[in-house]
Parts: structure tokens; sequence; C-alpha cells
């Protein structure tokens, strides 16, 4: 017989109540999310136990190492995921967070995902840390192109000067682009943050971590969102053990 410890937690009404309370209160949101806010609408994450680094090695498609070794093989992997996304459409979270936006709050969205699903959803200020799967780069010239071609046209691209052009994403190994996290300091310079959602990470990256506590150091209540507890649910002031469609949908349901 299935015991309590079977059963996947569940989201208590209490901790809704509670998180609906803070939302309908929050004026300034910062919300940071990861792979698995994307995970209904059918984009793969990583590590879950379907995710792409369970099925791929990342040392052989997310380094500069991998590319330089072999840009056809690193091109039609992005160039899968990339026909993946075309197909994905925003889910119950991305739209919620759209909403929040539309009934005049702030929500400052900081992802990881290179997916525009945030944008396509409707929201407005969201500083994707990892790059986009829609920007490609030129290491030779620094030329930086928007190409949604899915599938792409050429293989590999290549820029005007004839280089292979790379995705405008971050890769292992990598260090942060400086422009995003101007960003974000910027946000915090504004002034306190009532509330942060961290929303579908595993939260592997530090920096990741770090964010969630600047934000809680400016004054906001960090609410996490996951089915699975990680390291920095258990930092948060209240976790919700759910898929964050569902979760943001029933936080929103008593929202006019
Ligand atoms: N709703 C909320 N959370 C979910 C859902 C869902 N429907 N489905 C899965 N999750 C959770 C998982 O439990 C896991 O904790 O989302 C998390 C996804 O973790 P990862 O796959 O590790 O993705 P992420 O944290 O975004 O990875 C960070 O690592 O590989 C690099 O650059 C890549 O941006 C990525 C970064």
């Amino acid at each position: 017989m299935a015991t309590d410890a079977d059963r996947p937690p569940q989201v208590s009404s209490g901790q809704i109540a509670t998180v609906r309370r803070w939302l309908s209160a929050a004026k300034n949101l910062m919300v940071i999310t990861g792979a698995g806010v994307s995970a209904e609408s059918g984009v793969p994450t990583f590590r879950t136990a379907d995710g792409l680094w369970r099925q791929f090695n990342p040392m052989d498609y997310a380094t500069p190492e991998a590319f330089h070794q072999d840009p056809v093989k690193v091109w039609q992997w992005y160039d899968a995921r990339r026909q993946g996304i075309v197909a994905a459409e925003p889910n119950a979270a991305h739209r919620a967070l759209a909403r929040l936006e539309e009934q005049g709050k702030t929500v400052f969205i900081v992802t990881q995902n290179v997916d525009d699903l945030h944008e396509r959803a409707g929201s407005k200020q969201v500083i994707h840390l990892h790059g986009s799967i829609w920007r490609l780069r030129c290491e030779r010239d620094g030329n930086v192109v928007e190409n949604r071609e899915a599938p792409l046209i050429e293989m590999p691209p290549t820029c005007f000067c004839g280089e292979v052009m790379r995705p405008d994403i971050v890769w292992f190994g990598e260090a942060l682009p400086w422009r995003p996290l101007q960003q974000i300091e910027d946000y915090l310079l504004k002034g306190p943050v009532d509330l942060c959602l961290v929303i579908g990470t595993e939260a592997s990256f530090g920096y990741i971590i770090e964010l969630a506590v600047q934000a809680r150091e400016h004054g906001a209540r960090l609410v996490d969102i996951n089915p699975r507890l990680t390291d920095l649910g258990k930092m948060a002031d209240v976790q919700l053990p759910g898929k964050a469609g569902e979760v943001l949908a029933d936080l929103l349901s008593s929202q006019p």
C-alpha cells in the first residue's frame, strides 16, 4: 500500500493561500526561471530523468571545444532544438507571469532558458543569462545576428566574413555575458523587491542561488516552484512542490 513517502508532495492549500497573499500585495517581482518552466510546453529539461544531458554528453554539444572540433554536429543538435521550440507554445506558467505584468506589477524575469516562450507569452522584461537559441555570433568579427530559420537553411550557418557562426549561447566553461549582469544590477539598484519566484530550476550554478539571495537581501520573500526539492528550494520561505503551469494557474485563479 502506498505510504505518504511514496506520494509526490502535495501543494498545501495553506501554502497557496500564503503565496497568493504575497502575490497580490507585491508590486515588484523578480522571477528566476529554468528549463522546468518550459517543460509543460514540451521543451526538454537538462537534468531530469528524460533531460537532454541524460541522452547527450554536454561536453560534446555545449562547449567551445566541441564546436570547433565539429561545428556541423553541434549545429545539427541546436537545429533540432530550434525546431522543437518553434513547435512549442507558451504554457500556463509563461502566461501567468505575463498576466501579472498586465496587471501593472513589475515582473523582472531572469531566465537561464535560451527559448523565447516568456516573450511569446507577452512578458516584456526578460533577461537571458545564457543567451538565445535565435541568435548567431561570429567569433572572428563579433557580428551577432537574429536567425529564426527552422530548419536552418545553411548548415553550418556562416558570417559575411565567411567564418562559421556559433549559437550566441553561454556554454560550459564560458563566462556570463556582462550586459544581462548589468541589467540585473541596474534592476536591483532601483529599490526593494517584494517577491522572488524561482521556477523550474535545479539551481546547479552558484550564481543562480546568489541571485535569489540578492533578491532576498533586497527585501523579497523567496518562493520556489518545483516538483523536486532542490537546495534552493530548501532555502525558500515557501517551496511549492508542483508543476509550474499548474501551481501558477492555481495561484492566479482567484485574481481578477
Ligand atoms: N514545473 C516546474 N519545475 C519543473 C517542471 C515543471 N513542470 N518539470 C521539471 N521541473 C524542474 C526539475 O525538477 C528540475 O529541478 O526543473 C528543473 C530543471 O533543471 P535542469 O534540467 O537542470 O535545468 P536548469 O536548472 O534550467 O539548468 C540550468 O544548465 O545545462 C545548463 O545551460 C543549461 O540553462 C541550463 C542550465
